[in-house]
């Protein structure tokens, strides 16, 4: 049993599993911010873990913005039997809305249900805009449906905006060695139920993210990200990688943005307020009113006027997200062969020229847990041109639909614990590791080609190795 001294927490671990010696714990030279997680606990709450350095002030927040993060907005329900409801949340789910609470799409805090064919889950999002992009190239809202697709409406007098139809087709490829492969292309439909909003000719399917050692990435300081910085590539390697430019709505500042699958929000609070206000229906003072679209009158109408949350408790929800754990490696396989050849082969295919292995947060953090630590997240968090293949349609730039943000790599072999399946990509199309590799094209098209042409022992082993993140 391993205690918490902050705050008396335990977990479990086998006694003789070398948890404490690297490479288990090998996220921060204390280990401070990783959870560890036991061999027997590859548990749908793999993801629910606090970081084990958490002091007693933060596990106080990080309590009660969890209680916020599981309870429904709409009958004020905690999603974990046995765990005390939250009248007060109750109801603050107004006008038009795609899911009930956070945990509602990120499931167990991991992502979000597997897309199949036919009308998209509602743990999914689909921004939309006009087809223009700011300064900063980040996407201008719909004059009509805003900067997200609603299908639910709670008003009687609001009609929901468009529902968004999915079929796969078959792509098939084949490895050097001719092991044949089948990847599946998405293509969407968008069914618009408002008519009063016109057509719908830009927009993005995406699928909720873990939401695992975030605190972590937002403590890497901007200079860290702008060192990597390079959108002409002058360094030559072929991976350009551009640090995204947000403003930050509350303070108004420049800051590089690192969250969401386009890198577009620079903070968990303001990625808290997004969320409630777009996913959720529920305004703050960061997005007051209801979430509508400049043109959509009879939204704008219904309401709200005010602020249904308080920034109190949208900080409570952040902090939540601060001080979940980063996994600690997988110890029952951390040192097998197959994966420490895996980790090599991770190296020579030139993965880590965006999923960089290892970075350092500074001292800026307000939370002094996350400070100055060695992490390894396996992300730049850069957004990088991967191909027209992984292209969405947001916007009328066709290089700026190219770009995703590397996805941190950190508790990918919990996936299927957590989330029962094992859907990965910015819309969930490639149903397993494999097929994301198979997808990444642009910059990274020298390192698929490279694993095309690995062998399937070099494959495997690679899998191995990401499987023991
Ligand atoms: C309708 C489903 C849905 C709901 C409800 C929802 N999310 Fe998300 N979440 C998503 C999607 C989709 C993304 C990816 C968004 C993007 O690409 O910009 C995401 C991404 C995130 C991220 C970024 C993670 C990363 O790795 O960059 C955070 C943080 C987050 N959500 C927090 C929340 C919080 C807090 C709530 C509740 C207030 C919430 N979400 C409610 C679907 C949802
Ligand atoms: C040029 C940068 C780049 C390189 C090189 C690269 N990746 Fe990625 N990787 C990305 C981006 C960006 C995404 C997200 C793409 C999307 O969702 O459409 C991604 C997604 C992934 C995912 C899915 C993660 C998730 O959460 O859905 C895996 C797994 C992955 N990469 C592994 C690898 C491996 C293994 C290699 C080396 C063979 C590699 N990547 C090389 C940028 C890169």
């Amino acid at each position: 049993m391993l205690t918490n001294p902050a705050n008396n927490a335990t977990v479990t671990y086998h006694e003789g599993t070398q948890i404490f010696t690297d490479p288990v714990l090998e996220y921060t030279p204390g280990a401070a911010s990783a959870f560890v997680v036991d061999r027997h606990e590859y548990l749908w709450t793999s993801f629910f873990r606090e970081a084990l350095n958490t002091r007693w002030e933060t596990h106080n927040g990080f309590l009660n913005g969890r209680r916020i993060f599981h309870t429904d907005f709409v009958d004020g329900k905690h999603f974990e039997p046995g765990n005390p409801d939250f009248p007060e949340l109750a109801n603050l789910s107004t006008g038009l809305t795609i899911n009930n609470s956070c945990v509602g799409c990120h499931t167990n805090n991991g992502r979000g249900l597997a897309p199949v064919a036919g009308q998209l889950p509602n743990t999914m999002a689909v921004k939309v805009s006009s087809g223009s992009t700011d300064a900063q190239g980040n996407a201008l809202p719909h004059a009509y449906f805003g900067k997200v697709l609603q299908p639910q409406s709670r008003n009687g007098g609001v009609p929901a905006e468009a529902t968004v139809n999915l079929i796969y087709s078959t792509i098939n490829g084949a490895f050097n060695d001719g092991t044949a492969y089948q990847l599946l292309s998405p293509n969407y439909s968008v069914q618009v139920l408002d008519q009063a909003g016109g057509q719908v000719n830009f927009f993005s399917p995406r699928m909720a993210q873990t939401i695992v050692g975030l605190g972590l990435l937002e403590a890497i300081p901007e200079a860290t990200l702008l060192q990597r910085h390079d959108p002409n590539d002058s360094n030559g390697d072929s991976i350009s990688g551009r640090a995204v430019q947000v403003t930050d709505t509350k303070t108004g500042d420049q800051r590089i943005g690192r969250f969401g699958w386009k890198a577009n929000i620079a903070t968990l609070e303001q990625f808290t307020a997004d969320a409630l206000h777009e996913d959720i229906g529920v305004s703050t003072s960061m997005f007051q009113g209801p979430a509508c679209g400049a043109n959509q009158t009879a939204c704008r109408n219904a309401g709200p006027a005010g602020i249904e949350l308080s920034d109190v408790r949208v900080n409570l929800v952040a902090v939540y997200m601060q001080a979940l754990g980063a996994p600690a490696r997988r110890p029952e396989t951390v040192n097998n062969a197959d994966v420490a050849r895996g980790e090599q082969v991770f190296a020579n295919l030139g993965c880590g020229g965006c999923h960089t292995p290892s970075m350092t947060t500074d001292y800026g953090h307000p939370l002094a847990e996350l400070r100055g630590q060695t992490i390894k997240p396996y992300t730049d968090l850069l957004v990088h041109d991967m191909g027209d293949g992984l292209a969405d349609r947001l916007t009328g730039n066709a290089t700026l639909n190219r770009e995703w943000r590397t996805p941190a790599l950190w508790g990918l072999g919990l996936t299927e614990a957590v989330n029962g399946h094992t859907r990965l990509l910015h819309d969930g199309r490639a149903r397993n590791i494999n097929e994301a590799i198979l997808w990444h094209g642009g910059e990274a098209a020298a390192s698929q080609s490279a694993y095309k042409a690995a062998t399937a022992v070099q494959r495997n082993d690679l899998i191995k190795f990401l499987e023991s993140l």
